[in-house]
């Protein structure tokens, strides 16, 4: 570090904002930090900034500091194009604070990754300001008797299963190894486990937290009751997640894995996952999504239902007619949930679109927004690596009935019997389309909400994870908590540095 602090010193008089005269002289930057000029080109490498992040260097070392997104590979390609001025790992929470406040004191803009699988730029990857990449803490702390486990918010869900594993415990996590449990848990987090026990964050007894003035905070029920409430649902509007203290349950193998059909057998694979959904909720170690996924090889849809069963049971009841339907490929076996993991991982490389819808549970909507689908991708099915699929999936009475418990949460899920969230999901490889992709999710989005609301069988609670940019999540948590939320929101962010005005503005923002 001494060495590039002493070329820094040297280039320092030559490039000082002052010598620019493009110094910014607003009080909050547009991207990168307020004493610099990033904003001539906020995608590129700024040398300026690298002022400010030479400070972060000097407090976290050598290893622990990266230029621009040097050494980092994250899910989506416009996450990954866009270029950070520099990259911190903070190892504690201390760091964290440490480098929060450092950043607080340079006002300059700021993002947090975990598993970094966000879609948008400014999400997890700063746009010319600091990426505080939370990679390094994966830490796991089992408490004695065994119920709770403390983590390291910065865990991929690989991390988090295989390291369970050696205590024959797991938590809520979610299906796909490299997603990061950061924005999964702060968002809701479905869970193979969820039809037992709920949502991941309604499996969190205490979140330890970096507030907006970078002091850390232990948050549970009974210390911060406002900011426990807030958490659960609320996303990256109120601090850095350093810890989440989660439910830890007893877990040897499980049964899983997936199979996939032709769409020629659709309607007998929708009848099946509607059972699933309604007469076989009574069975809360089953769990099952499916996907229904566009092949451009084939110019043709196939159908992926992957069965969970959170037992070493062979040939568990709630699957049996749906195995035996003719299939094309299969993955079924007994397996821990860490190698189950890595069956779904998507590679990155790509552009990627989320969309989503929830209703009320019924065959004839689940066939309807994939009709929908069809007909709104032939004008431009040819587009360069298009894969457009809908992952539909129950949300069943536990996940409601948890998010009741412990006080509330801010998602506020209210229901009297399982919902249905579908995601509209697309891969695409060219920027030159990026328009075409975002007319197809609108078209796809605005024909199904219709769809719903024609069905009488709309409901307005939207999965944030799954959510696009033009779609309003937190207006789905009920006006009463969206009120409380926004009030706890000023109350702990008082200059707005969570906010859309502020210094970490990626994913979706209360003000
Ligand atoms: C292939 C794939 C599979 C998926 N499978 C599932 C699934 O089975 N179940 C499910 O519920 N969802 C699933 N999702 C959705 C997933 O939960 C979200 O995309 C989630 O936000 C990803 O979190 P991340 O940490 O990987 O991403 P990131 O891009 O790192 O983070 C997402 C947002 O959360 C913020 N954030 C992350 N960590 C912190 C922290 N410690 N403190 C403050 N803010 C933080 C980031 O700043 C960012 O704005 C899947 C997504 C993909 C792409
Ligand atoms: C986990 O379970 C296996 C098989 O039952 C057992 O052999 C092992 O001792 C257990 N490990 C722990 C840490 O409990
Ligand atoms: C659950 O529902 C299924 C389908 O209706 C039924 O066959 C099964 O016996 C039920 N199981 C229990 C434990 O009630
Ligand atoms: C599952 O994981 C274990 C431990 O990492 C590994 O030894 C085993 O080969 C894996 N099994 C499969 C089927 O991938
Ligand atoms: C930081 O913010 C918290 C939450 O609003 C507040 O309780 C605390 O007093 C603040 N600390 C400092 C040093 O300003």
């Amino acid at each position: 570090m001494m060495r590039f602090v002493t070329t820094l010193s040297v280039l320092l008089p030559i490039l000082s904002p002052t010598a620019t005269g493009n110094e910014q002289v607003s009080s909050v930057p547009d991207t990168g930090c307020v004493k610099s000029v990033c904003r001539l080109h906020p995608n590129h490498f700024n040398l300026l900034t690298y002022l400010q992040c030479s400070r972060l260097a000097n407090l976290l070392g050598p290893n622990s500091f990266f230029a621009g997104n040097r050494n980092l590979a994250v899910w989506d390609a416009k996450q990954q194009q866009t270029q950070s001025a520099c990259r911190v790992l903070p190892t504690s929470t201390e760091d964290v604070s440490s480098v929060l406040g450092v950043i607080l004191e340079e006002s300059c803009r700021f993002a947090v990754k975990g598993g970094g699988h966000a879609r948008d730029p400014d999400d997890s990857i700063s746009a010319g300001g600091v990426t505080i990449d939370m990679q390094k803490m994966r830490s796991i702390q089992v408490a004695a008797d065994r119920s709770r486990v403390k983590l390291g918010s910065g865990h991929v869900l690989y991390s988090l299963y295989s390291g369970l594993e050696k205590y024959n415990l797991t938590t809520l996590g979610g299906r796909v190894a490299d997603v990061g449990l950061g924005g999964f848990a702060l968002g809701g987090g479905f869970s193979s486990l969820s039809p037992a026990y709920g949502l991941a964050m309604d499996n969190i007894f205490e979140y330890e937290l970096v507030l907006p003035n970078a002091t850390i905070a232990k948050v549970n029920q009974h210390t911060h009751p406002d900011l426990y409430f807030a958490l659960r649902g609320g996303m990256n509007n109120f601090g850095i997640i350093t810890h989440f203290t989660m439910r830890a349950v007893p877990q040897g193998q499980v049964y899983g894995g997936s199979r996939t059909y032709s769409s020629n057998i659709r309607e007998a694979v929708l009848q099946q996952a509607s059972d699933l959904t309604t007469l076989w909720k009574n069975d809360t170690a089953m769990s099952f999504y499916y996907n229904f996924a566009y092949d451009q090889n084939l110019d043709d849809f196939t159908i992926a239902v992957n069965q969970e069963y959170a037992l070493p049971t062979s040939d568990p009841p709630p699957f049996r007619q749906l195995n035996e339907l003719p299939y094309e490929s299969d993955t079924v076996r007994i397996d821990r949930l860490s190698n189950f993991s890595t069956d779904g991982i998507s590679p990155g490389g790509g552009r990627n679109l989320y969309a989503t819808v929830t209703y009320q549970p019924s065959v004839d909507l689940d066939r309807k927004l994939q009709d929908i689908l069809i007909e709104e991708l032939q004008p431009i099915k040819t587009i360069s690596g298009l894969s457009p699929s809908l992952v539909i999936q129950p949300l069943y009475e536990a996940a409601v009935q948890a998010n009741r418990e412990r006080g509330g949460s801010a998602a506020g899920i209210q229901a009297e019997g399982p919902l249905t969230v579908v995601l509209f999901n697309t891969r695409w490889s060219d920027e030159k389309d990026d328009d075409a992709i975002n007319a197809l999710a609108n078209r796809w989005l605005q024909r199904s909400l219709a769809a719903t609301h024609e069905a009488d069988k709309f409901h307005p609670w939207l999965y944030i994870n799954y959510a696009s940019k033009a779609q309003h999540p937190f207006a789905g948590y009920g006006e009463a908590n969206l009120r409380k939320l926004v009030a706890i929101q000023r109350e702990v962010d008082p200059k707005g540095i969570f906010t859309s005005k502020g210094l970490c503005r990626g994913y979706f923002k209360l003000l």
